[in-house]
């Protein structure tokens, strides 16, 4: 049997879960592991064979099949898998930041089905394929999202009294944080996987510029503002939102409070989408949406599809029909910093 030859860029909190979970299964062995690039090759990595494995040189990416890119952030981590994908390599990603900002450029080999992305979104929780899959058959009308675990797992620990920087040193203890927690905190993370699901469902065009004005974290939230909203019976969590505006399809992402009992409430690292769409009605999502082994499963899973000769998602060719009228979804109430009056 030709094994696939497989080069994984970071070793970190998904990385080296990945490659721990790919060791022990039995797919490991129609692989070839080339190696996995990281910064710093001295640093015990929790998978067998770490020391031959892990490098600082990217050279051997040239030589893969499938690269799985875990590593993170915008600027090299795109420039390898790009220039993977241009020599004709399949490429396997959890990396929202760099497909959302440099979308026009992973486009083409998106539209081949060479690029794996359900890792991206709701870590090992299936969006991508449903959203570009099944769901697919129904005229969108509305998506709303809560996407990111650190913001949830910090407004939940506020919720239960403890402060602000306690949760999220907690969020980042628990491997959940990306590695600038900013993007976390001021919801920039939701609105590049808003924008990302937004491309792959409802518009390739959906411009990354306009989520990213409106959108709006949590690090100003005032504890008394938790605090009214429960009073209230309700509780304040991050939730991303595509609706039908003034211009066409719009992202937004705010806080929001969310009546108890209500489907995108959860806690922990616990993400959930609902999606609206004519004529099926409303579907939630929901599952593990952040942490190293919730990733690397949905990363393995995609790297398994890879290994079978699937196809990654493919972005619609144009925009899905707008939906009839604005209103056709209720509005969320959005939570002001302060403490509401
Ligand atoms: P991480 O723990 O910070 O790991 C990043 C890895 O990349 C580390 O092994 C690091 O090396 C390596 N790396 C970073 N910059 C490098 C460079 N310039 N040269 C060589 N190696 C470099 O991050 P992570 O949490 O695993 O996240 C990785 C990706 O998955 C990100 O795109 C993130 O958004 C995405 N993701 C994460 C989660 C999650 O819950 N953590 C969930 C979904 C998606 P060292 O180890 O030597 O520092
Ligand atoms: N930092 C991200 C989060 C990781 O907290 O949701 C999962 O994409």
């Amino acid at each position: 049997m030709e094994r696939r030859r497989v080069a994984v860029l970071g070793g970190g909190t998904v990385g080296a879960e990945l490659v721990r979970l790919l060791q022990r299964h039995p797919a490991a062995a129609a692989v070839e592991l080339l190696g996995v690039l990281v910064r710093d090759a001295e640093r015990e990595r929790p998978f067998a064979g770490w020391r031959e494995l892990v490098t600082t040189d990217p050279g051997f990416v040239q030589r893969a099949d499938v690269v799985v890119e875990v590593l993170g952030g915008t600027g090299l981590a795109a420039d390898l898998s790009l220039e993977a994908l241009a020599r004709g390599a399949t490429v396997v990603t959890a990396n929202k930041a760099a497909l959302t900002e440099r979308f026009d450029e992973y486009l083409p080999y998106l539209r081949a089905g060479r690029v794996h992305c359900e890792a991206a979104v709701m870590a090992g929780t299936p969006v991508v394929g449903p959203l570009t899959g099944a769901l697919a058959g129904s005229r969108p009308l509305a998506l709303h999202g809560v996407l990111n675990g650190t913001c949830n797992v910090v407004l939940a620990r506020m919720d239960a009294g403890a402060s602000y920087a306690d949760a999220l040193a907690e969020a980042q203890r628990l491997g959940y944080a990306e590695a600038d927690p900013t993007l976390d905190v001021e919801g920039v993370d939701a609105a590049h996987k808003l924008t990302l699901l937004g491309r792959l469902a409802f518009d390739p065009a959906l411009a990354w510029e306009g989520v990213r004005r409106a959108t709006r974290g949590i690090a100003r939230l005032a504890p008394a503002a938790l605090a009214a909203e429960r009073e209230r019976g309700r509780r304040v969590r991050l939730v991303a939102s595509l609706v039908l505006g003034a211009a066409g399809w719009e992202g937004r992402v705010r806080p929001v409070a969310l009546p108890e009992g209500h489907p995108l409430l959860t806690d922990g690292a616990t993400n959930a989408l609902l999606f609206r769409g004519d004529p099926l009605g409303e579907v939630l999502l929901r599952g593990p949406g952040a942490g190293g082994g919730a990733t690397a499963s949905g990363v393995l899973g995609d790297l398994l599809a890879c290994l079978r000769g699937e196809p990654g998602p493919r972005p619609p060719a144009a925009a899905a029909p707008l939906p009839d009228a604005p209103g056709a979804d209720e509005p969320l109430d959005e939570v002001a910093d302060g403490a509401a009056a």
